[in-house]
């Protein structure tokens, strides 16, 4: 029988659900290369001493972040919105001295550190896809075009002992080795330094069994709790955490060297909730593999209606969560005909594994498709106002949730 280990204490640790054979989430591709198509077992474990979810296997962090990657930032204006707040929130709460130091992890796009151009803050960008760093330095960000990892700091020697705050989004969890991220971060930071990012939750994955949220970059997917057990191996400890309504439900970790022996309330409460509602646990995670496996259920059965009704389905947002249900649930274009998307560089692409065209967002009302499966069901609020007219026309939104 197969041993499967934690990717922080290296310990033996449970297996909780395997959904197949799995391609790059965003592996977008062009059909001369279907034949040389990657894919990997997604096999997902639980740590019951850290309380964490994670994968097993996942390809190297190169085969996802290059100079291909084709999630932009900027692609949804809810989330520049977000990003605008999240960084007023940040300068009004910890940066109120003269002259700041920032740096940002995954800085994609620029569209978050672009927040932070004012002659006070000195900001730095470390993000390894060549293709969205230069974007950002085309827009006057200070992005390293690397990996955050300790072969990066000389890059960044003007930060060392220096760094007022790390910042990160939707990054820290596509980190495999987050023993080395934390040792790098506490290179970086000053005294009162702080680490603040945000990442999908699990508490909200559950709650919706969005098990979606689960694919090749997602390595984790934490909880109060977990970031709490894993920072604390290192002298760090958690001081806040705030939900965040961004990619379904995410939380907003807030991290500086350990002052105290207890927790504050807040987090108290917080590892409270997470007990009663078994997040913390193996049951928790026992629990979401029978919702998995429900949810892929009754999908098939609505989607064969649907197709039996003489329906014809469309996709909307080839999201890199699309992967998993699509692939997960033997989804392909005899179901799915196409997905409608904004991205340019997936437009004309076929999706990862099952092949189903992608197409220009611009043609979704030239032809009539009675259902549209929303992929991007994270920006519903965004996609049904672009689109308002679809439902007037009498056409129906589905989604796996
Ligand atoms: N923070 C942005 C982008 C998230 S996508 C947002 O929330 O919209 C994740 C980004 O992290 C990608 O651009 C990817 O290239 C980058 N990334 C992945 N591993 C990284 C690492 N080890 N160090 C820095 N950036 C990384
Ligand atoms: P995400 O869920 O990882 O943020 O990916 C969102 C995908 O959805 C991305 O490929 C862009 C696409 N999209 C649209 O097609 N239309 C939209 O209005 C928005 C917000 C996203």
């Amino acid at each position: 029988m197969e041993k499967y280990n934690c990717k922080i204490t290296g310990k033996k640790i449970k297996k909780i659900i395997n959904f197949g054979k799995m391609p790059i989430a965003n592996g977008f591709l062009k059909k001369k290369d279907f034949k040389k198509e990657f894919f990997f077992d997604l096999t997902v474990l639980f740590s019951e001493e850290l309380s964490l979810l994670q994968l097993n296997d996942h390809p190297k962090p190169r085969m996802m972040f290059n100079s291909k990657y084709p999630f932009y930032t900027s692609s949804s204006e809810s989330m520049k919105l977000h990003f605008k707040e999240y960084a007023n929130w940040a300068k009004k709460k910890f940066l109120k001295k003269n002259k700041s130091k920032i740096i940002e992890i995954g800085s994609n796009d620029g569209t978050f550190l672009n927040n932070f151009r004012t002659k006070d803050i000195e900001h730095l960008g470390f993000e390894p896809s060549k293709n969205v760093s230069d974007l950002a330095r085309k827009r006057g960000i200070n992005s390293i075009h690397e990996f955050f990892s300790r072969d990066s700091l000389s890059k960044a020697e003007r930060f060392i002992g220096t760094t007022d705050i790390i910042f990160g989004a939707n990054v820290v969890c596509h980190i495999p080795n987050l023993i080395e991220f934390i040792k790098t971060a506490d290179k970086l930071l000053n005294d009162n330094g702080k680490i603040i990012f945000e990442e999908p939750y699990l508490g909200s994955m559950y709650k919706k069994t969005s098990y979606d949220q689960i694919y090749d970059e997602h390595i984790f997917i934490f909880s109060v709790t977990a970031i709490s057990k894993i920072f604390n191996l290192f002298d760090f400890q958690i001081i806040d955490a705030i939900p965040q309504i961004t990619h379904g439900g995410s939380m907003r970790y807030i991290i500086e060297r350990k002052k105290k022996r207890n927790y504050n309330n807040k987090i108290k409460k917080i590892f409270e909730i997470e007990r009663r509602e078994k997040i913390n646990s193996l049951e928790g995670a026992l629990n979401f593999k029978k919702n998995c496996e429900l949810s892929k259920e009754k999908l098939l059965d609505k989607l064969t209606k649907i197709k039996k009704q003489g329906h014809k389905i469309c996709g909307y947002g080839a999201t890199s969560k699309s992967t998993t249900i699509l692939n997960y649930c033997n989804i392909g274009p005899d179901i799915i005909d196409c997905i409608f998307d904004t991205t340019p560089d997936k437009i004309g692409k076929f999706s990862p594994g099952k092949h189903i065209p992608i197409v220009d967002y611009k043609n979704f009302t030239k032809q009539f498709y009675d259902y549209a499966f929303l992929f991007a069901w994270n920006h519903k609020k965004e996609i049904e106002k672009k689109e308002k007219n679809y439902l007037k026309k009498g056409g129906k939104w589905i989604t796996h949730l």
